[in-house]
């Protein structure tokens, strides 16, 4: 599995050391408030284990992140294919961080790690992100990337609850300019 490598971070393959700290992240209902319920230690745990699946499976996916000057796993970022049943297709970018990680940076910068990584090492054309209409912060990661939003792509998740989950909003860009 390829790492990245960015000025502060390292994406890399999961460690069983991360489970817990992911775990915890899991649990915090601040991390968790555009996303749904929190996760149990199994549905964490789970997790991994897709995401080294889907690696395996296909080349790319969900990268531990870690800072390199202390070692410390702060979250993922990485690569997805966009789950069924939306209203459009292709590979997305996305990240989560744990709360003391947050306003430092570290999401915008694993993500243009992983924008490279997907336009020149994958040729993939184009980089879709998804997110709640209401979750500002991941927008504003998305806009800092140079990500663009067309209205006209909003569209309601189909497989959230009735509620602030179900409002999306679709960012895009493309490996052309
Ligand atoms: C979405 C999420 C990853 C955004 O994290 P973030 O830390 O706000 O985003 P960035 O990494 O781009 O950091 C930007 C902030 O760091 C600040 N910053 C501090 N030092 C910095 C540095 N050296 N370089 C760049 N920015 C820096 C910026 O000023 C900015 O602050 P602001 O939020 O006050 O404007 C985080 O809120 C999260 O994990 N949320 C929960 C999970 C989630 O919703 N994921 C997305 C689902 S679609």
């Amino acid at each position: 599995m390829t790492e990245l490598r960015t000025d502060r971070l390292l994406l890399r393959p999961w460690r069983a050391s991360d489970l817990a700290p992911w775990a915890a992240m899991n649990a915090d209902p601040e991390v968790r408030e555009h996303l749904g319920e929190p996760l149990t230690r199994e549905q964490s745990d789970a997790s991994v284990a897709a995401f080294r699946a889907d690696f395996d499976r296909r080349g790319y996916g969900w990268w531990a992140v870690e800072v390199r000057d202390t070692g410390e796993f702060i979250g993922f970022a990485g690569l997805d294919e966009v789950e069924d049943g939306l209203p459009f297709t292709g590979v997305e970018i996305g990240w989560r961080l744990a709360r003391p990680s947050w306003g430092r940076g570290y999401a915008t910068e694993a993500a243009r790690a992983v924008l490279a990584h997907g336009f020149d090492t994958l040729a993939l054309p184009e980089i879709l992100a998804v997110t709640t209409a209401a979750n500002l912060r991941s927008q504003a990661v998305m806009r800092r990337l140079g990500m663009t939003r067309n209205p006209a792509d909003d569209f309601d998740d189909p497989t959230a609850p009735e509620g602030p989950l179900r409002p999306n909003v679709l960012f895009r860009i493309a490996r052309e300019g």
